[in-house]
């Protein structure tokens, strides 16, 4: 059987596809509902298999605390988003603007996770597993994916936010 990309060949594989699908929501004008639906799936399966596999792995192995802590409330705000996709249509006034904001966002966590000395690079420092952990969010993925296509995801849990979200006004006309 062929070698599984290790941890972090598979999370650099989602962060370039997501891009990619960002890109494509931008050029296209009928399969914008289509491409918004798969962006929040490969978002909430991605955050899902860092925050069970990688992110403990990562804490465990002293990796930097306040830069984990930013990276998962960086989660918990892209699933507020991928929520308000979720439960709207591109029909909807400021669904672009949603749209364009979580793949601004997502730009900066990814950055975070990929640059020099980010979560990605002290992991390999840190001599994480990165082969089993890849091999293990392979696994967890595939179960996720397969999970979608059957009967859906549960709704994503936020790990960091405490309030409600803040009742509804009126943009200005
Ligand atoms: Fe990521
Ligand atoms: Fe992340």
């Amino acid at each position: 059987m062929a070698r599984q990309p290790d941890a972090i060949a598979l999370l650099k594989a989602d962060h370039r596809k997501v891009e990619e699908l960002f890109e494509k929501y931008e050029k296209t004008r009928s399969k914008k509902a289509d491409i918004a639906k798969t962006i929040c799936l490969e978002l909430t399966v991605h955050t899902m298999i860092e925050e069970e596999i990688f992110y403990p792995a990562c804490r465990a192995a002293d990796i930097d605390a306040d830069m984990m802590d930013e990276a998962n409330v960086e989660h918990d705000g892209a699933k507020m988003l991928i929520a308000e996709l979720e439960a709207g249509s591109p029909d909807d006034d400021f669904y672009d603007a949603k749209v364009k904001v979580l793949s601004e966002e997502i730009k900066h966590h990814v950055k975070e996770e990929e640059q020099r000395g980010g979560i990605f690079s002290q992991a390999r420092e840190a001599e994480l597993d990165l082969q089993a952990l890849g091999e293990q969010m392979a696994a967890r993925k595939k179960e996720l994916l397969a999970q979608a296509k059957a009967d859906g995801l549960p709704a994503p849990v936020t790990l960091t936010m405490k309030a409600s979200p803040p009742e509804q006004g009126h943009a200005a006309a």
